[in-house]
């Protein structure tokens, strides 16, 4: 089943008399439970197509198809309401909060916000995502300043699974996490879709990371899709130049599991 589908979406960026189309005509489309894997050079529209996917910045043109209804129209309440289907980890998004905000805080505001559980429910519901992404209950009274960078991303990953979205876009939410941390991440990323049956978009410039986690893998350059296809394929003989620099860039990349069963 399609979750989603985006088409001919454009978005350019003039700041100090340049003019970029950050993105020109992108079309991708996610199944249900599916990891779609996004790469591309630094700076081909990776994360303004993640950011126009997840309506913090809007489109110039173009449509969102997303859980059977027009993305991109929806405003107000009703955004609000649906946000809950579509969540986000960035890189370091706990940077962005008050750094005294404690761990149940951040967890608990999608909880409050989509009604997730009722009222009396929340302290045992964090305590059961905090538990899901391989942290003690007892983090739950701490301030966000006083856990580490992958306990953050834990963190991070608990607060979006949630709203029990249907799709969560992923931009970079490992790559500042050294080897073994982030090996540990993408197999609870797994696990949790396993579990869930949630779709992924996975931002990142790493094909390794990609590799790990992907059913299928686009290629971004300069703001355009130019290649998509299997994981296997795409690292195994990648088609066009982007996908060829980025394969070369991983110089032992060997693919360890086989690719991944379609959806
Ligand atoms: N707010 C902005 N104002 C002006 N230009 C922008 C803005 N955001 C992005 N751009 C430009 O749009 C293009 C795409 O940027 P984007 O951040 O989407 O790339 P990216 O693929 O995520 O790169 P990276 O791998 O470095 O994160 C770049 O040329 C960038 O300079
Ligand atoms: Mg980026």
């Amino acid at each position: 089943m399609t979750l989603l589908d985006a088409r001919n979406l454009g978005k350019r960026y003039t700041s100090g008399g340049r003019d970029v189309a950050a993105l020109d005509d992108v079309s991708l489309s996610l199944a249900a439970g599916e990891t779609l894997g996004l790469a591309g050079a630094s700076g081909s529209g990776k994360s303004t197509l993640a950011r126009v996917l997840t309506r913090l910045v809007p489109a110039d043109g173009g449509t969102v198809r997303f859980d059977g209804e027009d993305w991109l129209a929806l405003s107000g309440s009703p955004l609000r309401r649906r946000r809950s289907k579509m969540q986000m980890v960035f890189q370091d998004v706990l940077g962005a909060f008050n750094p005294r905000a404690t761990v149940a805080s951040v967890i608990e505001d999608p909880l409050r916000i989509h009604a997730v559980v009722p009222k009396a429910e929340r302290g045992r519901e964090v305590a059961a995502l905090l538990d899901r992404v391989g942290l003690p209950a007892s983090y739950a009274a701490r301030s966000i300043r006083d856990v580490s960078g992958g306990e953050r991303q834990r963190i991070a990953i608990a607060r979006a699974i949630a709203s029990r979205p249907a799709l969560v876009v992923l931009d970079e939410a490992v790559s500042a996490l050294d080897v073994s941390l982030r090996e540990k991440i993408l197999e609870l990323l797994v696990a949790l879709q396993a579990e869930r049956g949630m779709a992924y978009l996975f931002v990142s410039h790493d094909l390794a990371v990609l590799a790990a986690v992907s059913h299928r893998i686009a290629i971004m350059d300069a703001g355009r899709i130019v290649e998509t296809g299997p994981a296997a394929e795409v690292i195994g003989s990648p088609q066009s130049a982007a996908a060829r620099a980025l394969v070369r860039a991983v110089p032992r990349l060997v693919i360890e599991k086989e690719d991944r069963n379609a959806v």
